[in-house]
């Protein structure tokens, strides 16, 4: 597929890479082509290919979106048109000082993120670990059982691309409904967060989906 990345840091340069890996065409949305992140990028993986926001963006079938959650608004508006009809994958977390909800838990920052761009087919992934675990997400030792990616969206043909991508990247996709959903995957972050950074569990933790 074609993919682009906005924002390639921590989580874009990790899932980037190893998605140009598995064989998809993978491009930078570089706001500036120097820029540290995107350098860093470039030299784990020198396949990644850059353009501007708008050629990345208007060219690709799936589009991830990975900036700081206040970033949102500088990074999708000038790309409004060119999302129109996109998937859009928010990576994004809304978090505020004390490890809290960035939005007071009122609104998922995926459906704030939809309201910028209506016409994108926004899906929330990749969002309820820690980037090291988009860089390895192995877990030897469970026979079949892989660790589930949480996420939501309001279109089902979106979510099933995605949650093709997730399971490329290791990963068993567990749908949990609509857009609206994500307010309680940020939460989740938040408690991810809390317990392996925070309290010393460390990062190399998953949530694994039992059912009978
Ligand atoms: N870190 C994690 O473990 C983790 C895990 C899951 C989700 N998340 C979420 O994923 C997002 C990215 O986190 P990260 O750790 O990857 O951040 P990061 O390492 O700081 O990278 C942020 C990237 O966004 C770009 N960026 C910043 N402002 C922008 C703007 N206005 N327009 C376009 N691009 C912009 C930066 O580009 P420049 O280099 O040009 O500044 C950089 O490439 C955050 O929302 C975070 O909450 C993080």
């Amino acid at each position: 597929m074609k993919i682009a990345f906005i924002g390639i840091g921590n989580v874009g340069a990790a899932l980037g890479d190893r998605l140009q890996k598995l064989g998809h065409d993978v491009t930078i949305a570089a706001r500036d082509p120097q820029s540290k992140s995107v350098q860093e990028a470039l030299a784990r993986n020198s396949a990644l290919k850059v353009e501007s926001p708008t050629t990345a963006v208007s060219t690709a079938e799936v589009v991830f979106l990975a900036t700081p959650f206040p970033a949102i608004n500088s990074a999708l508006t000038p790309l409004q048109s060119a999302l129109d009809g996109k998937i859009l994958v928010d990576c994004t977390n809304p978090v505020s000082a004390g490890l809290k909800h960035g939005l007071d838990s009122k609104i998922s920052g995926s459906e704030t993120i939809q309201q910028i761009v209506p016409h994108a087919y926004v899906v929330k992934a990749f969002t309820i670990y820690g980037y090291e675990n988009f860089e390895n997400s192995q877990y030897p030792g469970y026979g079949d059982l892989q660790p589930a990616m949480l996420i939501a969206g309001d279109d089902l043909t979106a979510k099933k691309t995605v949650a093709d991508l997730c399971s490329q990247l290791g990963w068993e996709a567990v749908d949990t409904g609509n857009l609206s959903m994500s307010l309680h995957l940020e939460h989740m972050t938040l408690l991810w967060i809390k317990m392996a950074r925070v309290q010393g569990l460390g990062v190399d933790f998953t949530w694994a989906m039992l059912k009978r």
